[in-house]
């Protein structure tokens, strides 16, 4: 039985997790769970499933979960999500934690030497090549759940170094593919996602295509991949996730209907499988699958994350951190659409890249980075 401790359950993630948790038996045992401020989704879930231990980041969250569950310990703000993952003894922590918040966490359970399955992509955006030396030296593997990045992961397990000349990860291009006059739409229009279902922040970053950026850095992470052999490409359907070409001139593809349960199956069961309610793949029913270039003129925040990616240093953490402040705008509707990628873009010419000397760094950058994004936010309402 693996002990597993999944942070962001209430999460769009999360509650797949624990439905992929619940079809395995008793392959796993739920040693905690957490949230940010959903108390009442967090104490329903550690009833229904017998967990112990519990974290909210909001200590009156917390306060009023204690007060409404009595069998078990509520642990209150990010200390407490950092006690919840030290003193957890898992074997693997699910980090589905959403934006740069998910990082203290990613670096504990490193630490600790316990496996991570990663969904929290800000984690490798903000501390790419710390957190994988801290993976690196204490032996704990980092396993994503993306479905792009566990494709990759499947299609290059058992490839030997050297023989890999591109990955290339596909974008659904999001609601707004295909369009150039983005100034006025609304935030009902972005959300409308056409062929995943997720929280609300990286659904923003889907029609942004910032996803897309934040994932090439992601995936740069993982497989130590240099960035200009990373390719994204436009693909409606969202069937084919990834593909790898290898130096005798053969592409693999990964493939599958969009569903997050087989990216969260494949890390909580890796190296085994996972028996999973999927509709198997029916390509005669599809008939077409299309793929086109990305529009980098009209969506921006795909140059904006490469560029920051190759400018390196602190660049893809303030990159990150003004996206998080610039996306809560638009979603509360005091910035525009294309208001996001300006905000980033003025952040990241005040702030330039400095060398990381370690994670105080990182967190000094992303309070400048935020401060600035919301004065320019101020500007642009
Ligand atoms: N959804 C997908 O299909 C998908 C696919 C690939 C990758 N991912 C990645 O997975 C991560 C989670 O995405 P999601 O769509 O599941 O997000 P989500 O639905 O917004 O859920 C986020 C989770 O994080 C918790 N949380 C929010 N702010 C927090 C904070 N400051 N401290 C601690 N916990 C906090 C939330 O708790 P509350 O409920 O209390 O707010 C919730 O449990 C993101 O990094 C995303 O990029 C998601």
């Amino acid at each position: 039985m693996k002990r597993l401790l999944i942070l962001g359950s209430t999460g769009s993630i999360g509650i797949q997790a624990l439905d992929v948790v619940s079809r395995a038996g008793d392959a796993f045992e739920l040693v905690g769970l957490s949230a940010g401020t959903g108390h009442e989704a967090l104490v329903a879930q550690a009833r229904e499933h017998g967990v112990g231990r519990i974290a909210l980041a909001s200590r009156d969250a917390a306060a009023l979960a204690e007060e409404a569950w009595t069998a078990g310990e509520v642990l209150a703000g990010s200390e407490g999500l950092i006690q919840l993952v030290a003193e957890s003894g898992a074997d693997l922590v699910l980090n589905a934690i959403v934006g740069s918040a998910g990082l203290g966490p990613t670096i504990v359970a490193l630490t600790e030497g316990v496996d991570v399955a990663l969904a929290n992509k800000e984690s490798l955006v903000v501390g790419g090549e710390l957190v994988t030396a801290l993976a690196e030296a204490t032996g704990a593997q980092l396993i994503p759940i993306d479905s792009e990045h566990t494709a990759l992961h499947h299609l290059l397990t058992g490839e030997p170094p050297g023989v890999v000349e591109k990955l290339i990860i596909t974008a659904s291009g999001g609601p707004f593919r295909g369009r150039k006059d983005l100034e006025h739409v609304t935030v009902e229009q972005a959300l409308a996602h056409p062929t995943w279902r997720m929280g609300g922040k990286i659904t923003i970053d889907s029609a942004t295509l910032m996803n897309k950026g934040l994932e090439v850095m992601e995936a740069h992470h993982l497989f130590g991949t240099p960035y200009d052999r990373i390719d994204v490409v436009v693909h409606p359907q969202s069937i084919v996730h990834a593909l790898v070409q290898l130096c005798d001139g053969s592409t693999k593809a990964h493939m599958g209907y969009p569903d997050m349960r087989v990216a969260i199956g494949y890390a909580l069961h890796h190296p085994d499988r996972a028996d999973l309610p999927i509709r198997p793949l029916d390509l005669v029913e599809l008939g077409r699958l299309e793929f086109e270039a990305p529009d980098t003129g009209a969506f921006p925040c795909l140059r904006l994350a490469r560029e920051a990616a190759v400018a390196g240093g602190t660049a893809p953490c303030a990159l990150n951190a003004a996206n998080e402040v610039a996306v809560h705008a638009f979603l509360n509707g005091r910035l525009s659409f294309t208001g996001i990628p300006a905000v980033i873009e003025g952040v990241l010419e005040q702030l330039g890249s400095q060398r990381v000397h370690s994670f105080e760094t990182l967190y000094i950058v992303d309070s400048e980075a935020r401060r600035l994004a919301g004065e320019l936010i101020a500007v642009h309402a």
